[in-house]
């Protein structure tokens, strides 16, 4: 079995080493954050994961989790599992995978190195390029969600693998033989792509059923019967169609700015990605417009409770939350914020905030016990049981809004 190298120890990174790991396989993991390498030396996680530490604890061969990136380079295939962020010009920024690609060539040139963050279609062969063909490269797109990384690791939806030699895709192929889902083999470039275009399709689905819910609002037609109603259409399908705040998370926000970058950057203009992201921007301003229909302009003196922080549910991730535009745009209106979420944790919130204060409360309860009104940005199933009814018991006044329909 050939051992496995992984660099980055975020979420595609630990997943990956987790889905690794569960098979039996040798693993090490590195990462240059110290901080975070100390916490999973201790059998920990520096984020929530479900049944992600587990699959850590029970593996028969332990992870090697270091800081010497070189030790994981040292295997056989190493899985590029860096972070490519979005740079100021919305274009994805390479520069941690030219990085550890360069730190492969110079470690171990017999090493496949397979890229696993999403990079834009051209990515594996620049690397090639700057690493002057030291290394043998392949793209091997992740899909994993958040909330159910571990699961999606060991059971992908399929597996996209990207090389320009066919000897490399067998290697790959060979190497997830005993995980029984189609396995598409295809160039870089390709492979590169079907990732982006499958997040971005993701997205603008959520984006057309929150225009929709727009014209819904207008109306007065019912968005949650008119999704159900189209769903039904095994064509369109059921999921990726509920309204919502706006999508947020580390993936859709970067990886449909990135998939724009690069259609404008060579002449190809991807429009209807251009309006999938307007519409999500104008999407996560709606909650505070409601708030200023209800109240006006003027928040001083009222408090917004808030239920839910996190960019969807079964994560403690807030990275691009439309919780974080709405707590802003509330404090600048002169509103005090009482926010309650089950896993979002205070110290992560202070830093993402801008060192906004807003008070944070224990229980859903206690979060609205004398607000003026009410604002659900997340679908944590402990919200559901609760009616509007409910939570009007509690509230000053009879203002809620809840673009994630959670409420009975
Ligand atoms: C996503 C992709 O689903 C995954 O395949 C990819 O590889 C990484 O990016 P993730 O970011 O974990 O996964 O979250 P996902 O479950 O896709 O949700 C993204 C956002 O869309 C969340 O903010 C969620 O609340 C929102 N969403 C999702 C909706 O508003 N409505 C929906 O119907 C579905």
């Amino acid at each position: 079995m050939p051992s496995i190298g992984i660099l980055g120890a975020g979420y595609v990174g630990l997943a990956t080493a987790a889905g690794f790991a569960a098979r039996g396989f040798k693993v090490v993991c590195a990462d240059i954050d110290e901080k975070k390498i100390n916490v999973l030396q201790m059998g920990e996680l520096p984020f929530f994961e479900e049944g992600m530490k587990e699959v850590f604890l029970a593996s028969s061969i332990p992870v090697i989790f270091t800081t010497d990136l070189s030790l994981a380079c040292s295997c056989d295939i190493v899985f590029c599992c860096v972070g490519t962020p979005m740079s100021i010009d919305g274009s994805a920024d390479l520069s941690y995978v030219f990085s550890a690609a360069t730190t492969c060539a110079e470690v171990n040139q017999r090493a496949l190195f397979v890229i696993k963050s999403t990079t834009p279609p051209g990515t594996a062969k620049r690397v090639s390029g700057i690493i002057d063909g030291k290394l043998r490269i392949a793209s091997n797109p992740e899909f994993l969600r958040e909330g159910q990384a571990v699961a999606d690791a060991l059971k992908p939806s399929r597996i996209i693998i990207g090389a320009d030699d066919t000897s490399i895709q067998s290697e790959l192929s060979e190497l997830y033989s005993d995980v029984k889902v189609p396995i598409l083999c295809t160039d870089t470039v390709t492979a590169e792509l079907i990732k982006y275009a499958s997040n971005s399709f993701l997205a603008t689905k959520i984006s057309f059923i929150n225009e929709i819910d727009n014209l819904c609002h207008t109306i007065g037609a019912n968005i949650l019967d008119v999704a159900k109603g189209m769903g039904l259409d095994d064509r369109i399908g059921a999921k990726f169609l509920q309204p919502g705040p706006g999508y947020g998370g580390g993936c859709f926000p970067k990886d449909v700015s990135a998939l724009q970058f690069l259609g404008s950057s060579i002449g190809v203009p991807m429009k209807i990605l251009s309006a999938t992201s307007m519409v999500n921007v104008q999407r996560q301003t709606l909650s505070f417009n409601r708030l200023v229909e209800f109240f006006g302009v003027d928040l001083a003196g009222k408090t917004i409770a808030i239920w839910g922080l996190a960019f969807k549910p079964n994560t403690d991730d807030f990275r691009d939350s439309p919780s974080i535009s709405l707590i802003n745009s509330c404090i600048k209106a002169g509103a005090s914020i009482t926010a309650y979420d089950p896993m979002v944790r205070g110290e992560s919130t202070k830093r993402a905030f801008g060192g906004q204060v807003f008070k944070r409360a224990l229980s859903a309860i206690s979060a609205i016990d004398g607000a003026d009104a009410l604002v659900i940005m997340t679908d944590w199933p402990e919200f559901e049981k609760y009616s509007i009814a409910d939570v009007k018991k509690y509230l000053r006044t009879s203002c809620v809004v809840d673009l994630r329909h959670v409420l009975k």
